[in-house]
C-alpha cells in the first residue's frame, strides 16, 4: 500500500470512529431524555433543599419537586418573597407538602455562617435532595476592570463561596444515612464555549462549579450520594430578562420539568432537549459563537450603559 493510500484509510477510519461516538452519544442522549425512568426523588429523602427559591428557575424547581411529594426548605435572602413563595406552595399542595425557610444572604455572610445556618435548619430533618441554584451574573454584560466591588463580591459569594459552604452544611447528613442527591444548577457559559467575555466572572464561577460537582461526585458516589451538575442555556428568567420564545428560549417551568427527570444520573447535563441541540451547535460552531457572540454582548453593554446613564 502507497503511503497516500495509507494516510487515506487512517483518515476514513479515524472519521468513522468519531462519527459512531458521536451517534452512540446521541443514542445514550435520546434514552436519557425519552425512554429512562426518572428516579424516585423520595428514595433519597423526604425533604428538599432549595438555595434561590423566590425567583426564576429555584422557584420552578421548587414546585416541580412539591408536585413530586417532596417537602422543602427554601434558602433565600428576602423573607418577604420567601413567604410569598411558601404561601404559593401551600395554597397549591396544602398539607401534602412541609415548607421551612431560612433567610441567608449569601453575599453578606461568612462561609461558616452559611453552613451552620444550612446544618440548624436541616437538623432532624431526612434530607435527600439539595439544589444548588442561587446565582448571580452581571446585570448586563461589561468588561472586567468595570465590575464594581459589590457586584463582584456579590458574584463570587454566591456562584462559589455559597456553593461550597451550603454543600459543607448539607452533606454530613446524608453521609450519614448514605443516600444523597445534589444538584448544582450550573451553566452552559462554562462548558459549550471556549470562553465568555464580558461576562468573565459569571461563566468562571460557573466552571468551578462544575469542576467542583464533577469531582465531588466521584468522592460521593460511593456513599450513595449522587451529584450533578446541570449547564442549561438561555431561559427566560429576571436574571436574563427575556422573555420565552419557542425552539429557542423556555419557561423556568419548561426547564423544571426536564431537570427533575436527570437528577441523580450523569454528573453533567443539559436536561432540556433544545439547550442539548443549541449546545451541541454552538460547541461544533466555537469561534464564530464567540465572534458573533461577543459582537451581541458588547452591543447589550452598550444598552445596559445607555439605561444606567438616563436612570
Ligand atoms: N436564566 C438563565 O438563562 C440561566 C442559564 C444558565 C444557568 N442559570 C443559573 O440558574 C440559577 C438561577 O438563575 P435564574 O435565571 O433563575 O435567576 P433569578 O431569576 O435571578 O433567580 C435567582 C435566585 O437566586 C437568589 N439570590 C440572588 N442573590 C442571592 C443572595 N445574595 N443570597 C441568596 N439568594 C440569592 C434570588 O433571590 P431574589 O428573589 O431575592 O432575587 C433568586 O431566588 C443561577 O445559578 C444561574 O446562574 C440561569
Amino acid at each position: 500500500m502507497e503511503l497516500d493510500d495509507l494516510m487515506i484509510a487512517a483518515a476514513a477510519a479515524l472519521g468513522f470512529i468519531s462519527l459512531c461516538k458521536n451517534l452512540l452519544a446521541f443514542a445514550r442522549w435520546l434514552h436519557a431524555a425519552l425512554v429512562r425512568k426518572p428516579k424516585n426523588l423520595r428514595d433519597y429523602g423526604l425533604w428538599a433543599v432549595v438555595t434561590g427559591p423566590t425567583d426564576g428557575i429555584g422557584k420552578a424547581l421548587a414546585f416541580e419537586l412539591a408536585s413530586k411529594g417532596l417537602n422543602l426548605v427554601l434558602v433565600g435572602r428576602n423573607p418577604d418573597k420567601l413567604e410569598a413563595t411558601s404561601s404559593e406552595l401551600r395554597e397549591r399542595y396544602g398539607a401534602a407538602v412541609e415548607v421551612k425557610t431560612v433567610t441567608a444572604d449569601f453575599a453578606k455572610l461568612s462561609g461558616e455562617e452559611i453552613a451552620a445556618a444550612m446544618a440548624g435548619a436541616t437538623e432532624g430533618l431526612d434530607v435527600g435532595l439539595l439544589v444548588n441554584n442561587a446565582g448571580v451574573a452581571y446585570p448586563y454584560p461589561r468588561y472586567f476592570h468595570e465590575v464594581d466591588r459589590e457586584l463582584m463580591e456579590s458574584v463570587l459569594r454566591v456562584n462559589l463561596n455559597a456553593v461550597v459552604w451550603v454543600t459543607k452544611g448539607v452533606i454530613d447528613g446524608m453521609l450519614k444515612k448514605k443516600r444523597g442527591a445534589i444538584l448544582n444548577i450550573g451553566s452552559g457559559s462554562s462548558v459549550y464555549v471556549s470562553s465568555y467575555p464580558l461576562q468573565t466572572l459569571y461563566a468562571s464561577t460557573k466552571a468551578f462549579m462544575a469542576m467542583f460537582s464533577r469531582s465531588i461526585g466521584l468522592e460521593y458516589k460511593e456513599q450513595g450520594i449522587d451529584v450533578q451538575c446541570q449547564v442549561p442555556l438561555f431561559i427566560a428568567t429576571k436574571m436574563t430578562m427575556l422573555r420565552r420564545r419557542p425552539l429557542l428560549v423556555p419557561s423556568a417551568e419548561m426547564f423544571s420539568r426536564a431537570s427533575v427527570r436527570w437528577i441523580g444520573y450523569e454528573l453533567q447535563c443539559n436536561p432540556y432537549w433544545l439547550h442539548a441541540v443549541q449546545g451541541f451547535v454552538i460547541r461544533s460552531l466555537d469561534a464564530i459563537t464567540i465572534r458573533y457572540g461577543s459582537r451581541y454582548l458588547k452591543w447589550m453593554r452598550k444598552d445596559g450603559l445607555e439605561h444606567d446613564r438616563l436612570l
